[in-house]
């Protein structure tokens, strides 16, 4: 049956049985994938210029974390980390706390997505400050859930209609350099940004009932808004002083996607909590808490969990992955994959107009485009026309951003020098032809 299955058709079935919010960018149904290609059900390969949304770092059907699965499913898929315990959690636990920045010892919790990390931050950082206030940013992303969408700044598609929302979470503006909420100019304004968070526990919340301000290093889905060097560094100060944590959303960020293994070894900052999940696991179901002993220890047995935390495939997976971090060099890969993409789209702005801004670190960049590179007239038609185009052309492409208007790169990091090259040609040609 399945051999016979075109694109179009599965589409249709899909449209029958799939709810119209649990909605996919293209209508390209995947039969399998190596590295950064995607070949679909009709045998059309992809370049893939999104990872998954930055899950696949590793790259696709890694031979390592294919046989820690296949491995691991021979010998039990379930027991329940709560209930039977076994190694690899422990093991990976280990891995994380020293990846994770800073030299505080640290403990792990799992849980199987990047929303439900959030939640159980959030949950955590409430239980050890015995306050409940959260300080969240505009156009960050934290997820889907009731807190994760709490979170969240950008109203349509994840806020609308979907209320009411948690209590007690306060949005504060962001260090957005080149849309600055301050209308002032780095480095003159001498990142007032992140002083105002002292201000705005006057103005806001007050710092005695606020457990912490959670922040992406790098805003993913609010269109790869990197602040300065010293933003967090500012930021983590202020927080020191008025005993509030600091939760470091690295669900993006994290596993490499940068060039350092988390954003905030780039920033020089050590956070009280730390989530990770994408990336991770190379596409299994697995995300964690990653905070400072005495932090994550506060909660009392069984006040955090849930029946497939640290399940031992999403586990052994994520061992694979740090096996090929450490025996790849793929922060090398990463770094130098950087360097190609900044020369590239720094390139390509000179010749387009339409790019008001290229930004981000390392790997993880994009571009912002606009009809006006005075007026930075947010352009999200040429966005969707580009994610069209490229489509068309067989290259999987992301838009982002609060206004729809950013065009992300979160390509495998494995991706080779043909493929990276062919897949930047081609957007190059949609520039000219959307133009
Ligand atoms: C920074 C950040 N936090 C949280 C999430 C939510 O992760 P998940 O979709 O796995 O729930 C995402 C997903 O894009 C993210 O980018």
């Amino acid at each position: 049956m399945d051999n016979v299955q075109t694109n179009k058709s599965l589409h249709e079935q899909r449209n029958k049985v799939i709810a119209k919010g649990n909605a996919s960018g293209t209508d390209r149904y995947i039969a399998h994938a190596s590295g950064a290609i995607l070949t679909d059900i009709e045998g059309q390969d992809y370049i893939d210029f999104a990872g998954g949304i930055a899950v696949m770092n590793v790259g696709h059907s890694h031979p390592k974390v294919v046989k820690a699965i296949k491995d691991q499913a021979e010998k039990f898929t379930h027991t329940c980390f709560m209930v039977a315990p076994y190694a690899s959690p422990v093991k990976l636990a280990e891995k994380l706390c020293k990846a994770v920045p800073g030299d505080s010892p640290k403990a792990v919790m799992f849980a199987n997505s990047g929303a439900e990390a959030v939640e159980n931050a959030v949950k955590i950082a409430r239980y050890a400050t015995q306050k409940t206030g959260i300080i969240a940013f505009e156009s960050g992303f934290h997820g889907r859930t009731l807190m994760g969408m709490t979170l969240t700044s950008k109203v349509k598609p994840y806020k609308y209609g979907l209320g009411p929302f948690a209590p007690e979470v306060y949005r504060m503006p962001y260090a957005n350099c080149y849309r600055c909420p301050f209308g002032k100019e780095y480095p003159k304004c001498n990142v007032c940004c992140a002083d105002h968070l002292e201000e705005f526990f006057v103005s806001h919340v007050a710092a005695e009932q606020t457990a912490a301000i959670i922040v992406e290093p790098i805003q993913g889905e609010g269109g790869f808004i990197a602040p300065p060097k010293e933003y967090f560094q500012k930021l983590k100060a202020i927080c020191e002083k008025n005993g509030v944590l600091m939760i470091a959303d690295e669900i993006q960020t994290g596993m490499g996607r940068t060039g350092y293994m988390f954003a905030m070894d780039y920033y020089g900052v050590e956070a009280d909590i730390t989530t990770v999940a994408k990336s991770l696991a190379a596409g299994m179901p697995l995300s964690a808490v990653v905070g400072k002993k005495e932090i994550m220890d506060s909660v009392h047995p069984s006040g955090i969990g849930g029946t497939y935390g640290g399940n031992p495939l999403t586990c052994e997976a994520a061992l694979a992955v740090f096996d090929i971090f450490e025996t790849e060099d793929l922060l090398g890969r990463a770094k130098l994959l950087g360097e190609k993409l900044q020369a590239r789209l720094h390139g390509m702005q000179e010749k387009h107009a339409l790019i008001g801004d290229v930004r981000g670190l390392g790997p993880m960049i994009a571009m912002e485009l606009v009809h006006d590179r005075q007026a930075k007239t947010p352009a999200a038609d040429k966005a969707k026309a580009l994610v069209q185009y490229c489509l068309g052309q067989n290259l999987i492409l992301l838009a982002c951003g609060t206004y729809g208007n950013v065009i992300r790169f979160l390509m495998p990091l494995v991706i080779t020098d043909e493929q990276l090259e062919q897949g930047m040609q081609i957007i190059e040609h949609g520039l000219t032809a959307i133009s």
